[in-house]
């Protein structure tokens, strides 16, 4: 077999058998395929797309690219979560303390930043000293301790996908069905939890900007978790403007603290609380959505799901006492907000240009081996449907540079739009997808 015949076979929109993916899994993930062969395999996938059944494939190949986690010495049902990416997604840092606060074990791999998205690990070490880098023995304790533990992906664990992760981030293949289904996926067979709980993203921070896009994408790894006899749900949501009102690593953090203390923005609330639903119904603690809810909502107010993330960071070496003082938290130099331009309401936001905004401040990669900031965001001050004067701030850009600073507070101008009209509300939720033979 030969890389360049699979390349030509996907460019001329063949399929591609079993055999030509394992192929092409192994031969990169051993170092034997470059870089360049693979970033034009991406390249043919992207504009050919895949069949479900290369699909099932490829997730397959990568899941077995490595070695699987055995998490049969954690006690009851391990529940995982994953989210397809977006703008001010900090959903985990919140989520999973208070999942894990109401009994249920949150055993969570969890990735960096990927195009214009930011991504767990980075915003977890804005937390000084905290790490992913778990070994398994360390993880399965964690989880058996304090009921959460979230690591990277090692090189052990779907090796194939970290690869190709970092590869289609800076290479413009991110946005594929079949290519972020099995990507999503392979991670989640092989990071060994019963239960996986997904949110699947849509709208303009999204990667699936099509809300039907998006309920393929949910079908599509519904089917592929249960194939693999993994309890599997995926709730679809708007990312339409970001989520919340941080975007950037430490800024998200901040935000997902205030929820925990009963602060959080309504839009984030209500994800947190749905997602979380449905953590519990998979894991067994809640037999309907409003017992669930009603616990989750406890454990915000009785504040031992903020406590909860003071043991999870201190389990995994960050200092703890940055969770009760976020000043402790990374800081930038530069805060200015962006003045509105007219008077009336937001009526749009292009959520994805947020995200572009937070990567030219430094908060993002340009190349795989970039360095972030993880100081650095915006605030919104206003989210869709918000009347604003003219002079108003639209956001506040913390920024350590001032010409990046001029530049996104330029591009988030341009990203906002105003009308005399209040748009109409769209809902958060936009359906959720179960498995039905
Ligand atoms: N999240 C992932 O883990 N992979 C993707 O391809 C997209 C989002």
């Amino acid at each position: 077999m030969r890389m360049y015949d699979i390349i030509m076979k996907k460019r001329s929109g063949g399929e591609l058998t079993k055999e030509e993916i394992a192929y092409f899994i192994e031969g990169y993930t051993k170092g034997e395929i470059p870089d360049y062969q693979v970033s034009a395999l991406m390249m043919a996938i992207y504009f050919q797309k895949m069949t479900q059944q290369e699909t099932l494939a490829l997730t397959m190949a990568m899941a077995d690219s490595g070695d699987r986690l055995d998490l049969s010495e954690i006690h009851g049902v391990k529940v995982d979560k994953h989210s397809t990416g977006g703008v001010g997604d900090k959903t985990s840092l919140a989520l999973a303390p208070m999942v894990a606060a109401c009994g249920i074990s949150v055993a969570k791999m969890s990735g960096r930043g990927l195009g214009h998205t930011g991504g767990t690990i980075d915003k977890l070490e804005s937390f000084p000293g905290f790490t992913t880098s778990l070994t398994t023995d360390r993880f399965i304790e964690n989880v058996n301790r304090i009921g959460i533990a979230i690591m990277g992906q090692t090189a052990d664990l779907a090796p194939a996908d970290k690869k190709l992760y970092a590869l289609r981030d800076v290479t413009a293949t991110v946005d594929n069905l079949s290519l972020i289904a099995s990507s999503i996926m392979s991670k989640k067979l092989a990071a060994g939890a019963d239960a996986i709980v997904l949110d699947v993203k849509t709208g303009s921070g999204a990667f699936m900007k099509q809300e039907k896009d998006a309920r393929a994408l949910a079908e599509e790894m519904v089917k592929i978790g249960a194939n693999a006899g993994r309890k599997t749900v995926a709730v679809i949501s708007d990312m339409d403007q970001p989520l919340g009102y941080a975007v950037g690593n430490a800024l998200e953090v901040k935000e997902a603290i205030d929820t925990l203390k009963g602060k959080g923005p309504e839009d984030f609330v209500e994800l947190c609380l749905t997602l979380g639903s449905q953590m519990l119904m998979a894991g067994g603690k809640a037999e309907d959505s409003e017992a669930a809810e009603a616990m989750l909502k406890a454990v915000i107010s009785d504040g031992s799901a903020l406590r909860k993330l003071a043991e999870f960071v201190e389990a995994q070496g960050g200092d703890s006492q940055a969770v009760y003082h976020p000043e402790m938290l990374p800081k930038a130099a530069i805060v200015q907000p962006v003045p509105a331009p007219e008077s009336g309401y937001v009526s749009h936001i292009v959520c994805d240009e947020v995200g572009l905004c937070s990567l030219i401040l430094g908060g993002g990669r340009e190349t795989k081996d970039s360095e972030i900031d993880l100081s650095v965001g915006l605030v919104l001050c206003k989210k869709v449907g918000d009347y604003v004067e003219a002079g108003e701030p639209l956001a506040v850009i913390h920024a350590n540079d001032p010409s990046r600073a001029a530049e996104a507070s330029e591009r988030y101008r341009r990203a906002c739009s105003i009308t005399a009209e209040k748009p109409e509300k769209v809902p958060l939720i936009k359906g959720i997808v179960r498995y039905v033979q």
